[in-house]
C-alpha cells in the first residue's frame, strides 16, 4: 500500500536553473511504501527512488537492502541488474544468501570469530565453519531508520546503532549509510560511522549484480577488470594466509578486462578452496580518495558498470554457494553464477593480522568510506 509519496529533487524541464548536464529529463522522485510486516509485528518499510532518466532502485529498511536496481541497456531499454527474492519472507526470515544488504560490523570473515584489542580478547558470534562472517547476525538482519534526503537525485540515508557487545563486539557504534541514485546514473554510497569505545569496522554491499537483466544467464560471459596487481590467497575455510599474491600468470590476473569464465574451471588450489572466486583484491592505488578500482561489462546489452571507491580493497565474489533452491526474478531458479559481488571493503580478518592495514576505529573517531557503481552503456 502507498502510504505517502514525496517528490524530491524534482526539477522538471522548464526549470533553467539547473546546470545543462544535470538537466532532468522526468522527475527524479522518492516514494515511500509499506513493504512487509515480520514476525514479531515489525513494520518494514519501502523506498522506490526514481532518477531524472527513469533509472529505478528500491531499497527496504530490513537490512539497508537494495531488492532491484534498473539501468538501461544500449537501445534504452531498463532491466533491473540485482538479484533478489520473489518474496518478502526470505528477507525477513535472515537473508540467507546478504542479497542487497549491509554488511557490518564486520564485512567478510574474522577467524574462529576472535580478536584482540588493547590487550582484550573478543569472542563474535561463529557463523560460517569456525570463523565469523558478516558481523555474525549483522546489520543485514537489522531494521534500519530511513530518511529521505533533499537534494537534485533522489537520496536515502539510513541509520542503526549497534549496541557495545552485540555479536561480541566492543562500543556502541552509529552507523548511516546513504544511497544516492544520480541523475548521471549512479548509485553512489556513503558508508560513516562513530563508536563510544575503540572497535573494528568494516562497512560494504553485498549487491549480486548481473548485467545481462536475465539472471537465467551465468555472470561468466561478462567482462570484469580490477586495477589490482595482488590479490590475498586463502586457507580451507576462506581466511586470507597473509600472503599477498601477485596476479599476474594466475587465473586472478583480472588487470585487463577478461571474462569472469576464462579462467574459473582451471586447475588452481585457491580456485578450488573459494568455488570459484571468492577473494579480495589488492587495488594498487591504495589512496583513501574516491578512484576508479575496476568495471564490468556485458556485451550483448552494452551495459557497463564502473566501480570507484576510497576502499583499498575488493571482495570479488562469483555467486559459488547459490544453489538452485531460491526463486529468481525473471524465471526458474538462482543458480550457481547466476550473480556476482563486487564488495570494497579493507582485507578480511585484519584484526588478527597486523600486517593489513588496521580496521580499527578509535572511540570518538569518524569512520567514513565511499563507494560509487556507476552504470553506462558501451
Ligand atoms: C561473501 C563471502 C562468501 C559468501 C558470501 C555470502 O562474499 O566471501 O564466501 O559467504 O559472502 O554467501
Amino acid at each position: 500500500m502507498l502510504c505517502s509519496l514525496m517528490l524530491l529533487g524534482c526539477k522538471d524541464e522548464k526549470k533553467t536553473d539547473m546546470p545543462e548536464t544535470t538537466q532532468a529529463k522526468t522527475k527524479s522522485s522518492i516514494v515511500k511504501s509499506d513493504y512487509a510486516t515480520t514476525k514479531k509485528g515489525v513494520k518494514i518499510e519501502k523506498y522506490t527512488l526514481t532518477n531524472a532518466n527513469g533509472m529505478k532502485m528500491e531499497v527496504i529498511t530490513m537490512g539497508g537492502d537494495i531488492i532491484s536496481l534498473t539501468a538501461p541497456d544500449k537501445d534504452g531499454k531498463f532491466e533491473d541488474v540485482v538479484l533478489g527474492y520473489t518474496t518478502p519472507d526470505l528477507y525477513l526470515d535472515g537473508n540467507p544468501y546478504f542479497f542487497g544488504a549491509i554488511i557490518g560490523r564486520y564485512g567478510n570473515r574474522i577467524a574462529k570469530g576472535k580478536f584482540t584489542l588493547d590487550g582484550k580478547p573478543y569472542q563474535l558470534t561463529v557463523n560460517d565453519g569456525p570463523n565469523s562472517l558478516h558481523g555474525g547476525k549483522g546489520f543485514d538482519k537489522r531494521v534500519w531508520t530511513a530518511t529521505p534526503v533533499e537534494g537534485d537525485a533522489p537520496a536515502l540515508k539510513l541509520t542503526y546503532t549497534a549496541k557495545d557487545g552485540e555479536e561480541g563486539y566492543p562500543g556502541n557504534l552509529n552507523v548511516t549509510v546513504t544511497y544516492v541514485l544520480s541523475n548521471d546514473n549512479a548509485l553512489e554510497i556513503s558508508y560513516e560511522a562513530e563508536s563510544d569505545k575503540n572497535t573494528v569496522v568494516n562497512l560494504t554491499q553485498h549487491s549480486y549484480f548481473n548485467l545481462s537483466g536475465n539472471f537465467a544467464e551465468s555472470i561468466e560471459s561478462q567482462e570484469l577488470e580490477l586495477k589490482a596487481g595482488k590479490y590475498l590467497p586463502v586457507d580451507a575455510t576462506l581466511i586470507p594466509t597473509g600472503e599477498l599474491k601477485a596476479v599476474a600468470g594466475t587465473p586472478f590476473d583480472f588487470t585487463k578486462a577478461k571474462a569472469i569464465g576464462k579462467d574459473i574451471n582451471v586447475a588452481d588450489d585457491q580456485l578450488k578452496k573459494g568455488l570459484g572466486y571468492d577473494h579480495c583484491w589488492i587495488f594498487d592505488d591504495a589512496a583513501n580518495t574516491l578512484k576508479s578500482v575496476g568495471s564490468l561489462y556485458h556485451k550483448a546489452s552494452g551495459r557497463y558498470m564502473e566501480v570507484l571507491t576510497t576502499e583499498p580493497a575488493i571482495q570479488f565474489y562469483s555467486g559459488n554457494f547459490i544453489d538452485g533452491t531460491k526463486d529468481s526474478k525473471t524465471g526458474g531458479k538462482y543458480q550457481k553464477r547466476s550473480g556476482l559481488c563486487l564488495e570494497t571493503q579493507h582485507y578480511p580478518d585484519s584484526p588478527n593480522q597486523p600486517s593489513f592495514p588496521t580496521t580499527t576505529l578509535k572511540a570518538g573517531e569518524k569512520y567514513s568510506t565511499k563507494t560509487t557503481y556507476k552504470f553506462s552503456v558501451k
